[in-house]
């Protein structure tokens, strides 16, 4: 522990009604299970709340990042400096409007299928089983194949970091292949989205999502990782040219490439970041060597390396 930290939190915590704590481990908020200590984390009590922890890093001059499930998070092993911002419990709100959907940010993804495929509501069917929160699937366009997650957006309302509320149209949001706006400007919080939904069949639409979860639990590894590390390249399957360099079981220390799927990286233990680090840098340079493919990071590497 160091004191500046404790200081800083219990400063923050005079200024805020959430639970603030100083040097919290990481490695307890990711899927991973693996990342050194926020300097300090917050899980904002409400959207308010929230406005009032980004002015006030804002007025001190400490940076700040905004997490859900961490479910897609290289958090490095010094950890991450300044204020990690939990987007918890407050921010999981998921109601139904005829075919609208609001939802906020904090919700599980998954849940949000299983309501609105019973719903009988299509559009989101798809993303059964993909782990992570509503926030996160919008900052990363989460999908599959079948479809992703900026496809169904009407509004997503953040907070900015001048601690103001803002609605922004999809065209604002920037979707791409695995990429919003939200990835480079830091500068705003996913609070909540509108996704506009369309009528379908439930029954077909639970068993779609069902068949959908069986495959995945059959099909991916289940070990503590963030699912895929690389993005697809063009037309390819980062995982599938993985495979065919016979790069699975390749390990650093306990992080070991997966059996069951080439592009994902698995922590059998004890993995440190530096050792799934070194294993993705050493997969990459593999698979530059030969394909002449230069894979890029899914996963969002962040803290201090
Ligand atoms: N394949 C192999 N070996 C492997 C992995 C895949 O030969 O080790 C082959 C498969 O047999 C298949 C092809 O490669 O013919 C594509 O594989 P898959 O269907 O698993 O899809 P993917 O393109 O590798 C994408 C998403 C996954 C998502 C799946 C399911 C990306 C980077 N990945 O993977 O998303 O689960 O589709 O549809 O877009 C994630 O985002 O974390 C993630 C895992």
């Amino acid at each position: 522990m160091t004191t500046s930290n404790i200081e800083l939190a219990s400063d923050l915590r005079k200024a805020i009604r959430g639970v603030v704590k100083a040097d919290e481990p990481m490695s307890k908020h990711t899927t991973f299970k693996i990342g050194g200590p926020a300097d300090v984390f917050v899980d904002p009590a409400d959207a308010d709340d929230l406005a009032a922890v980004v002015s006030w890093a804002n007025r001190h001059d400490v940076p700040w990042l905004a997490f859900g499930a961490g479910a897609n998070m290289l958090v490095s092993d010094r950890g991450i400096r300044g204020i990690l911002i939990k987007m918890g419990r407050p921010f999981q709100r998921i109601e139904l409007e005829g075919e609208r959907l609001y939802v906020g940010s904090g919700a599980n993804l998954d849940k949000v299928v299983s309501v609105t495929t019973e719903a009988g509501l299509a559009g989101l069917e798809y993303a059964a089983a993909i782990p992570g929160t509503v926030g996160g699937a919008i900052v990363m366009n989460a999908g599959t194949y079948r479809g992703q997650i900026g496809d169904v957006i009407e509004t997503v309302s953040v907070v900015t970091s001048e601690g103001e509320r803002r609605d922004l149209s999809p065209e604002d949001s920037q979707f791409r292949y695995r990429w919003s706006v939200f990835q480079v400007d830091r500068s705003r919080i996913i609070v909540s989205a509108i996704m506009r939904l369309r009528p379908g069949d439930r029954d077909e639409l639970v068993r779609t999502a069902e068949g959908i979860r069986r495959k995945r639990a059959t099909n991916l590894p289940s070990g503590p990782s963030a699912g895929c590390v690389f993005k697809n390249p063009e037309g390819q399957s980062a995982g599938q040219l993985i495979d065919q360099a016979g790069l699975k079981g390749t390990r650093v220390g306990d992080a070991v490439v997966a059996d069951k799927h080439g592009n994902f990286i698995v922590n059998e233990g004890k993995a440190t970041a530096s050792d799934v680090k070194a294993l993705a840098d050493l997969v990459r340079q593999a698979i530059r060597e030969k394909f002449g493919v230069e894979l890029e990071f899914e996963v969002r590497i962040v803290g201090d390396w």
